[in-house]
């Protein structure tokens, strides 16, 4: 099964990555016809330039050169060439544009929503993700809106490509006939955490699908004690774009050594559950000394639930976790979690450790 999790350092390369959509292949074929055409004329070019420039050299102080004559055949030939070619060009990628542009009737409708610094989907039966899960050999179309800035949604696998824009729609779609990960890259500069915000889509067999539909995809933090929900929230929402858990302050202030803390931007109170909660859903109710209002509300992208376990997991870090924390819902915790309480483990909350669904599946 294909997989590409990170894509600027896994299996990096010169050439295309596999073709990923029934699409691929025809983009391919024309960027290589127009990639060899153009090597083959700017050798030919070059070569004869410098040829010419030899043949016709001065070769005495006196040199006579005889006038140019016209020929016919050669100017022809460089008019109707060069102009076969662009039209093969225009025909081929027009086909080709009209392919990857319109989407079969029968196309599964997903919507998607860009926005600082990640990409969440949003289903017909209302679910909500922040991976794409799509059934294998089907028609997806998508249907995109930004929240905030320009992006633009790239699957390099798939060849698909196109601007996300604020107050507008625009549409791509695929169909990806193999079951594999596949990542989401963002092409359009927006912000700091550009360059990180990706995605996943994940293609896999049609029972797996409806069963992905029917448990809301598998709620990855469901079954998780809250502060190690708010671990994967954290990196899984891109929390880790702007805040550090170590210390260092980034785009917004690190969540180490904030916790019973006054509160930053705030003349009174300390930092505990309900100023998380309201930095989260109201990032502009409290700034912090030395940060510009730069985070988007999570308004409607995180539960009680989730709010709540992030508010765990920046207790667990600075050391404040209670037992029911650590503990699974609805059971006991186990010995070894209880150990942890006090002495969160090191380095909690790696940013470039994955986590995703992969963990929760193995729960299940
Ligand atoms: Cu979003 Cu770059």
């Amino acid at each position: 099964m294909y997989e590409r999790t990170e894509f600027w350092t896994e299996g990096a390369s010169l050439w295309l990555p596999p073709q990923g959509s029934t699409t691929a292949h025809e983009i391919d074929a024309l960027f290589n016809f127009i990639l060899w055409t153009s090597t083959v004329l700017t050798i030919g070019v070059a070569v004869g330039i410098v040829y010419l420039a030899w043949r016709y050299r001065r070769r005495s102080p006196a040199d006579r050169p005889v006038p140019v004559k016209e020929s016919k055949a050669l100017e022809l030939s460089w008019s109707i060439i060069p102009t076969l070619l662009v039209l093969v060009v225009f025909f081929w990628g027009f086909r080709a544009y009209v392919g990857t542009s319109i989407p079969p009737v029968d196309a599964y409708v997903v919507n998607v929503k860009g926005q600082k610094w990640f990409w969440t989907f949003e289903y017909p039966t209302g679910l909500n993700t922040d991976e794409l899960v799509v059934p294998e050999g089907q028609p997806v179309k998508l249907v995109m809106t930004s929240q905030d800035v320009l992006h633009s949604f790239y699957v390099p696998e798939f060849r698909i490509k196109m601007d996300v824009l604020p107050n507008r729609y625009t549409y791509v779609w695929f169909n990806a006939p193999a079951r594999g990960v596949y990542q989401i890259v963002c092409t359009e500069y927006c912000g700091t955490g550009h360059s990180n915000m990706g995605g996943h889509i994940r293609v896999v067999g049609r029972d797996e699908f409806y069963e992905f539909l029917r448990t809301g995809g598998g709620d990855a933090g469901a079954d998780l004690p809250p502060a190690e929900y708010g671990e994967q929230l954290y990196t899984s929402k891109r929390c880790n774009t702007c805040h550090t858990v170590d210390g260092t302050s980034a785009t917004g202030p690190s969540w180490l050594g904030i916790w019973g803390q006054p509160r930053p931007g705030s003349t009174s109170g300390v930092v505990d559950d309900n100023y998380i909660r309201e930095s989260v859903l109201d990032p502009a109710a409290f700034i912090a000394p030395g940060f510009q209002p730069q985070m988007p509300s999570y308004e409607g992208q995180l539960d009680d639930r989730a709010i709540g376990a992030i508010a765990a997991y920046i207790r667990q870090i600075n050391g404040a976790a209670t037992p029911a924390d650590l503990a699974p819902p609805g059971g006991a915790a186990p010995a070894d979690t209880l150990g942890t309480a006090d002495a969160p483990e090191g380095g909690a909350g790696d940013p470039s450790e994955p986590v995703g669904l992969d963990e929760a599946q193995q729960n299940e």
